[in-house]
């Protein structure tokens, strides 16, 4: 059976609709009858959250957002990275074979090192620590955004150094899974969604904010009765994302038909995701009165996950005989 992992660093902000769909609509889409992880990154976003109290909230929020979204049949194993015991001893062992020349050439370190006049170490030894996120558990298949191609590079290179190192075949080469999909919804001014241009709709929007957001949409300025194009529309493309292909077909025609505006099309659009995401939203408010239910589970996956951490890192320890 196929394994396939993705990791999500808590750094506060939550899921918007773009990461929704890039990462976990397809790791749901594509969970069954495979083996399938998601981890919560939390020792990942100490290279940039110090406040405890910060991140114990920003992974809470984070937990119950990912609890929220699973449907209740699924079976993914939800994991922290900071309970696995042996994961940063795994990663020395690692870090031990990686090129120093490699690790230098990390776009996310460059650009850190760029902004910051003093960066922490872990910023630099990051992309190692992720290698051992993914090769520590023979992953198969990586679903992740554009912007963590290179890591991706970096744990198949890291795996490969270890495995030609002691002569082995210890680690598995783990496969990306980048998608398309990403690239292609826009945000509220109809640029690419992304939280650095402030121009996201993020899952969990209270219905208040979201009709603010859907109702600010940037659309063109054409008369109410002419017929519009929908493919040109960036109301309609959200629409194409979230409703059945009956009701795009649905509403493009009345685009087409004229006599129909854009302040109709945002309305719909706000139907269909608060229809998308209705019964998320409750189980959301649900986890957040009954944390301890997410906290029960987690303890049990986490021990299962670190159980396979350790049987790893025990016959990483017999191959450089320590
Ligand atoms: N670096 C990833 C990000 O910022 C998070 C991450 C950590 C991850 N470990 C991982 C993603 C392992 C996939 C697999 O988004």
């Amino acid at each position: 059976m196929k394994k396939i992992l993705t990791g999500a660093k808590p750094t506060g902000e939550g899921l918007h609709l773009g990461n929704y769909l890039g990462m976990f609509k397809w790791l749901i889409d594509n969970s069954r009858w495979k083996d399938a992880y998601l981890m919560i990154a939390d020792y990942h976003s100490l290279t940039s959250v110090h406040d405890a109290e910060t991140l114990k909230s920003h992974k809470k929020r984070m937990l119950c957002e990912f609890f929220a979204l699973m449907p209740d049949d699924l079976q993914i194993t939800i994991f922290e990275q900071s309970k696995i015991t042996q994961i940063n001893n795994i990663t020395w062992i690692l870090s031990s074979v990686t090129p120093y020349s490699l690790m230098l050439r990390a776009h996310t370190f460059k650009d850190n090192n760029a902004k910051n006049s003093d960066i922490n170490m872990a910023t630099f030894n990051y992309p190692i620590l992720m290698a051992s996120d993914i090769i520590t558990y023979d992953i198969d298949l990586v679903p992740v955004g554009k912007d963590q191609k290179q890591h991706m590079e970096f744990a198949r290179d890291i795996a490969w150094n270890f495995n030609k190192t002691y002569n082995t075949d210890l680690f598995k080469l783990p496969e990306p899974f980048i998608s398309e999909e990403v690239g292609l919804i826009t945000g509220l001014d109809g640029r690419k969604m992304s939280k650095s241009y402030g121009n996201h709709i993020w899952v969990f929007d209270s219905p208040k904010i979201l009709k603010k957001k859907v109702m600010s949409i940037i659309t063109w300025s054409e008369w109410l009765e002419e017929p519009k194009d929908p493919e040109k529309c960036n109301v309609f493309s959200l629409i194409k994302f979230f409703a059945t292909p009956e009701k795009q077909e649905e509403i493009a025609k009345k685009y087409r038909a004229g006599n129909y505006g854009y302040g109709h099309a945002k309305l719909e659009l706000l139907e269909i995701l608060n229809e998308y995401f209705g019964e998320a939203r409750k189980k959301y408010e649900y986890y957040t009165q009954n944390f301890s239910e997410i906290e029960k589970k987690l303890e049990i996956w986490n021990k299962k996950v670190d159980a396979m951490a350790t049987k790893k890192y025990k016959k990483m320890m017999e191959i450089i005989w320590l």
